[in-house]
């Protein structure tokens, strides 16, 4: 009997054990997608706001707005990858507008900046998207830019 109970012990433990380990992964992603915003913030500051403006509402027929924008929302982080590095020139219709503006390329920016920016666009105004754009899928992307 004793054996048994000091197993159901020992199994308790584990689990305890796991479900730590598992809400401190939780939270770390929680903490690293929190710091890469507030970098993301100054990078929009620098490189994206004379355009996209403060708020996030853009300019109407000049530059689109990026608060509530799906393309911004959406699962496509390649896409949204991807205007970064070349850039946008194509008057395609973004949400029911055109836009008569050309954003430039920012591929001089780091795989991290662009990722921070990209989590600060994704997680700012109404924007709420917990899926962390990392520097990593940046890195791919570019390779394939090339
Ligand atoms: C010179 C002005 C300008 C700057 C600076 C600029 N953009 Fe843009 N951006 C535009 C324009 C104009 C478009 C749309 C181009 C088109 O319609 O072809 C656009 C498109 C986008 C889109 C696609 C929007 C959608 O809904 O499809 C995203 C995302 C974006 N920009 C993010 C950024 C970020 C992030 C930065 C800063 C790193 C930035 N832009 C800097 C003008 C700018």
């Amino acid at each position: 009997m004793r054996i048994v109970k000091q197993f159901a012990g020992l199994g308790s433990f584990c689990w305890g054990m796991f479900f730590l380990l598992c809400s401190n992964a939780g939270m770390a992603q929680t903490a690293s997608l929190k710091s890469s915003i507030e970098r993301g913030k100054t990078v929009y500051v620098q490189r994206c706001m004379v355009c996209h403006q403060q708020d996030g509402g853009g300019v109407p027929h000049l530059n689109p707005p990026l608060d509530g924008a799906s393309a911004v929302k959406g699962k496509d982080k390649s896409k949204l990858i991807s205007i970064l590095l070349k850039g946008m020139s194509d008057r395609v219709e973004i949400d029911g507008e055109y836009y008569s503006n050309n954003m430039a390329s920012h591929a001089d920016l780091s795989d991290q900046q662009i990722a921070d920016v990209l989590n600060y666009i994704r997680n700012n105004w109404s924007n709420k998207v917990p899926t962390p754009v990392t520097p990593a899928e940046v890195k791919s992307v570019r390779a394939k830019t090339k």
